[in-house]
């Protein structure tokens, strides 16, 4: 028996109807709502401890998920409640432009993560000029990262660091931020690095197979390709199902920044490979070697699924109405079992949004700490939200 469902399986699998989607946002905003008090001054980490987030400072890559859940639930919200939620969003929006300001903890290239689904969000929603000027110096921080020799972003470590010369499929979802600088300030620097980064992203991630690198090492000499690695999926060769949901997501972007037709193909082998390696209830695993059967030592990753999902529906509005109807209907279907088997029910139980999904696990062959392993995992959470809010409202207007 295989591991893994087939794409074609896909098509007897049952969608999410709108009165679940609104069921479901309901549901969530109303957990963010709950979450108010522990975090506005304070922020979740990226996982929960047995379902439930602490209270922490803004930092890690990782805060600006929960401020977007913020944001999310006030365009759902009306009435007084609206109002609380601008005033927590606002809050926060303070608190990022203090990090980037004094440079705590930003000297990575997780900018968009962090600035996009908080500040570029509050701009979008409220016209905020502090949250303006904050994604700006984002930005700017952002592009500090640029290698000529390679073109392209580097992830982490310092910028000196013979080791680190390398960039992540993560780091499509950063790129937004870039571009989102350049329409504000007129300046096409941001947006000349960002699409230079996607260009090199799209030229080595993807394997033979279309499964995906989680990092791709250049020769710091000539820029080109030295060699793959991964540091959260199981081992170098293995597909980390988060990263190549990243793929999914992040070729959708890269699509509607630059136009060009090659990384729609791209965007389907992505997609195609994560879809061939669901196991039967649609969520992946947390690598994509592992399948039914593995239940009993790994774990899913429930926020791959959301991610996914989100990648299939915005890389929708750009596809001719087959395509964009058939990955439409899959993300329905990927909401569908996170909303039956895997969202939170029970505000008692879990202070998130998502059950089941992980982080880091640590294996003999990767490189990352363990951390978050069957969590909520906040970005999980967030792409979740953003998925109702995409199912609910075709014209959603993106923070990315
Ligand atoms: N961007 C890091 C992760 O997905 O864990």
């Amino acid at each position: 028996m295989s591991k893994w469902i087939n794409e074609q399986d896909i098509s007897k699998y049952i969608e999410i109807s709108n009165t679940e989607v609104s069921d479901a946002l309901s549901f969530s905003v109303r957990q963010v709502q709950r979450n108010l008090s522990d975090f506005t001054e304070q922020f979740p980490g990226p996982a929960s401890f047995s379902g439930f987030y602490k209270p922490g400072e803004n930092k890690n890559w990782t805060t600006g998920f929960w401020t977007g859940e913020i944001w999310l639930s006030y365009e759902a919200a009306t009435g007084a409640e609206k109002e609380t939620l601008l005033k927590a969003g606002l809050t926060e929006v303070d608190s990022f432009h203090k990090r980037i300001s004094e440079k705590y903890d930003v000297d990575n290239h997780d900018m968009g993560f962090l600035f996009s689904p908080s500040c570029v969000a509050a701009y979008k929603l409220t016209g905020s000029e502090k949250a303006k000027e904050a994604a700006i110096l984002a930005a700017e921080q952002l592009i500090k990262r640029f290698h000529p020799v390679g073109e392209f972003l580097q992830a982490w470590g310092s910028m000196d660091d013979p080791g680190n010369y390398r960039f992540i499929i993560d780091c499509l979802l950063n790129l937004p931020l870039l571009y989102w600088a350049s329409e504000v300030t007129g300046d096409p620097k941001y947006r000349d690095i960002a699409e230079k980064h996607i260009h090199t992203t799209m030229k080595y991630i993807l394997r033979e197979d279309d499964s995906t690198w989680h990092t791709v090492f250049l020769d710091s000499e000539t820029g080109e390709f030295s060699h793959g690695s991964t540091c959260q999926g199981y081992k170098d060769g293995s597909a980390w199902a988060r990263g190549q949901s990243w793929g999914i997501y992040g070729t959708a972007v890269a699509y509607k920044y630059t136009k060009r037709e090659e990384y729609i193909d791209y965007f389907k082998r992505i997609a195609t490979y994560f879809l061939n390696h669901l196991p039967k209830d649609l969520i992946p695993f947390w690598d994509l070697s592992f399948g039914d059967g593995d239940e009993a030592t790994e774990p899913r990753d429930s926020s791959s699924a959301a991610i996914a999902a989100c990648g299939m529906l915005e890389m929708s509005k750009y596809m001719n109405e087959q395509d964009a109807g058939y990955y439409t209907n899959v993300a329905k279907k990927l909401i569908k079992s996170l909303y039956d088997n895997y969202r939170v029910t029970d505000p008692s139980k879990s202070n998130g949004q998502i059950l089941h999904g992980t982080y880091s696990k640590k294996t003999p062959f990767n490189t990352c700490t363990e951390e978050g392993v069957d969590e909520c995992i906040i970005w999980g959470d967030y792409y979740y939200m953003e998925a109702l809010t995409r199912l609910s409202n075709k014209d959603w207007n993106i923070y990315w």
